[in-house]
């Protein structure tokens, strides 16, 4: 019986298409940040009773696509490890349903973990992420702390995240702006797929999205906020540009959104760092230092509670409890 602890992460350079839908590879590289507070813990045990996997995750029985991904990542570990038996899967999240933050991340990489351990596999961080991405895309960032970046690939093997600062020992945060905890209308599995079928903006996302990767590692390892928020920034909203071009067209964004990602401009006019990310839902994101926290938090104040608000800190790589 094994415990692993993964923690979510927010993507800076999102992912955003897949190329190959089996096998989970992306059309472009990735880059994200590990954050702190939220995260998955997870037991995996092999039980020779038992006759078929059995998934709990916050004590519920998992259903749909999320039982399907399971089992593809317990089907692999099992290959791989010539175990035959079945497992009892306990995975609790410690990332609030209602923080709009990603709990597939820190959920695929967790069970990876945990289950290739075990099974008595010594997977390395690189195989590790391998495995989490058969579960969820950006789960293969997860294995990761600090800042991180997912090769595209080109096959199975060569698509995995890799370490590009672990230890972030400069002054970088986020505020997660919580404008709608409603489970979303368009996952993002279905988003991916209208705009990778139908939207012509799609060709041109995954060229600019290809090309912002020197210059966000670049800002990542100079430390440059304004740079790297900048990259950020674009990056997103390109990404929902792709939505608006797709037929029939939609959008993540509610007026809420729309509203703070304005203000975040606004203030930034003022001369106080900060840029907006947005992933597949209407929560925005606001990368900033944690010195303009309060700053930033009093000047949104007009539009959203305050305890809509969220400060997110960079965080670890996976932990076996
Ligand atoms: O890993 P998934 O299937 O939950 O997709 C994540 C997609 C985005 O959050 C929008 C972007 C990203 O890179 O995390």
């Amino acid at each position: 019986m094994t415990t692993a602890r993964a923690h979510t992460n927010i993507a800076l350079l999102k992912y955003w298409g897949k190329k190959n839908t089996e096998l989970i590879l992306p059309y472009n590289d990735s880059i994200s940040l590990t954050l702190d507070h939220f995260y998955t813990d997870t037991t995996v045990d092999f039980v020779s009773s038992l006759t078929d996997d059995e998934i709990l995750v916050d004590d519920q029985p998992l259903t749909g696509s999320g039982l399907k991904r399971a089992k593809r990542v317990l089907n692999l570990i099992r290959e791989q490890s010539g175990i035959q038996e079945n497992a009892s899967v306990h995975s609790t999240n410690h990332v609030p349903t209602t923080a709009g933050l990603a709990s597939s991340a820190s959920a695929f990489a967790a069970l990876a973990a945990a289950g290739s351990k075990a099974a008595g596999l010594d997977l390395s961080d690189k195989e590790l992420s391998i495995l989490a991405r058969h579960g969820s895309g950006s789960a293969s960032r997860s294995i990761f702390g600090g800042f991180v970046q997912w090769h595209a690939g080109h096959d199975s093997q060569s698509s995995h995240a890799q370490s590009i600062q672990s230890a972030v020992d400069w002054d970088i945060n986020l505020i997660t702006a919580l404008v709608d905890t409603k489970k979303k209308k368009v996952s993002s599995t279905m988003g991916m797929q209208a705009v990778v079928k139908t939207s012509p903006f799609f060709p041109a996302w995954v060229k600019s999205a290809q090309a912002d990767v020197e210059p966000m590692k670049t800002a990542i390892l100079n430390k440059n906020l304004a740079n790297l928020g900048t990259i950020a920034e674009n990056n997103a909203m390109r990404m929902h540009a792709t939505t608006f071009g797709a037929v029939p067209n939609f959008t993540y964004f509610q007026p809420q959104t729309l509203a703070i990602l304005d203000a975040v401009r606004n203030i930034r006019k003022l001369g106080v760092e900060c840029y907006s990310t947005v992933d597949a839902g209407p929560n925005v994101k606001i990368i900033c230092a944690s010195s303009n926290n309060e700053l930033i938090m009093d000047k949104l104040a007009t539009i959203i509670n305050r305890n809509q608000l969220l400060v997110c800190k960079p965080g670890p790589g996976i932990k076996y409890l």
